[in-house]
């Protein structure tokens, strides 16, 4: 009998060892999927998603939206959210000045922040890797406003500390002081990863070797590059990038719109963008549009997919799009997962000679 009891709590036993070590499977199995699509930001030890959701226009009235932010917005940019977790993007990048007081009606990390509170309710588990900034505004001064910025914004995003701080655009003065600020966030465990946001080759060389000599990684160069907008492959900040182990974040990547085909000369973007993106230049990019599109239906990928694409083949770039509602997030996920030959790389390449293009000012400081 006690032979046959024990036997059978052997069975029990070894059948839940089997479940226990089946769950633990499924557990890592889940764990090494998640980090299967990602990549180290630059030479930290961070990893994120190779592409990110940008959400600039989340609150903001100054230059999306039309002037005007709303209820129905607010659930668009909570479905964008939503959407990218959904897809497997878990990398958001915003700032301390999206949307906040001054710029906008809502300040987009505390729309982020309530974001991730509220998902997590349904999915504690859930991994979400917050991209904020500094804001170089020429009243701060030293190293101290860094971290006295930072705390604002963990503040306002309900975190105790985010996985990359940035460096919004360079001090006019000071900027030796944001440098050591941010290396400060870093070894205060406020920060995973720094970087920093519209930096030249020069400013980029400088920053990194402070925080060597701190043993940090600079991690991230955030600047304005897309198929039409290709300063950085011209200024030396892509080939900086390459050889220091920098990852390229690219911001605007599909031209705030102008590369989804959705604008055509017929139908420009209203609001600043128009004066941006203007019928003329909407004519010049026919070319290059019609030949993204007949791409596209090679692969079953649309034109916004495969202008993402393009710029995930350059290699060490992590496009940040910005996404105002679900069905813009879920679309950049299906950028992922395939590549553009370099063949179909190097013509849309040439395709995309439309001339100069107007930048952030901040890119020359
Ligand atoms: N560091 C910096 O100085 C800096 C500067 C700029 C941006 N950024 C960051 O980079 C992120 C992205 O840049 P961005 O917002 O300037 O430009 P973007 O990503 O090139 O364009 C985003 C806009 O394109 C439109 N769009 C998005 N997906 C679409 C789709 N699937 N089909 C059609 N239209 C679509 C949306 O506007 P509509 O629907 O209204 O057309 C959206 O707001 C920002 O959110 C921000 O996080 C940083």
């Amino acid at each position: 009998m006690a032979m046959h009891v024990s036997s059978a709590c052997y069975s029990v036993l070894s059948k839940r060892i089997l479940v226990f070590d089946n769950q633990k499977h499924k557990v890592r199995a889940a764990l090494q999927t998640k980090e299967e699509g990602k990549v180290n930001l630059g030479g930290s030890d961070l990893k994120v998603t190779k592409l990110g959701i940008g959400a600039w226009s989340w609150g903001d009235t100054s230059y999306w939206n039309n002037s005007g932010w709303d209820d129905r917005k607010l659930k668009a940019a909570n479905a964008a959210f939503n959407a990218s977790i959904d897809s497997g993007i878990t990398l958001f990048d915003t700032a301390e000045v999206y949307g906040a007081g001054i710029f906008g009606a809502v300040n987009s990390e505390t729309l982020l922040g309530r974001f991730i509170k509220e998902r997590k309710v349904k999915d504690p588990e859930v991994d979400v890797a917050i991209a904020t900034k500094f804001a170089a505004l020429p009243w701060r001064f030293g190293r101290q406003s860094v971290l006295q910025a930072l705390k604002d914004s963990l503040y306002r995003l309900g975190v105790s500390s985010v996985e990359i701080y940035q460096l919004h655009w360079p001090g006019v003065w000071g900027n030796e002081g944001y440098i050591d600020g941010l290396g400060d966030a870093f070894e205060q465990g406020l920060v995973k990863a720094v970087g920093v946001s519209n930096y030249s080759e020069k400013r980029l060389r400088n920053a990194y070797e402070k925080l060597k000599k701190r043993g940090i990684p600079l991690a991230s160069n955030q600047v304005n590059y897309s198929l039409i907008y290709r300063a950085p492959e011209q200024n030396g900040v892509k080939a900086a990038c390459d050889e220091l182990g920098i990852t390229l974040i690219a911001y605007s990547p599909i031209a705030q719109g102008a590369l989804t085909g959705k604008y055509t000369p017929e139908n420009p973007p209203s609001g600043p963008r128009g004066r941006v993106y203007t019928r003329e230049l909407l004519t010049k990019l026919q070319p290059l549009l019609n030949k993204i599109k007949e791409l596209g239906q090679n692969y079953s990928k649309t034109t916004t997919q495969v202008a993402l694409n393009w710029l995930i083949a350059q290699e060490n770039v992590l496009p940040i799009p910005g996404a105002k509602n679900g069905e813009q997030a879920k679309e950049f996920a299906g950028a992922l997962g395939w590549r553009l030959t370099n063949e179909e790389v190097n013509e849309l390449r040439s395709l995309a000679e439309v001339g100069p293009m107007i930048g952030f000012p901040v890119e020359r400081l």
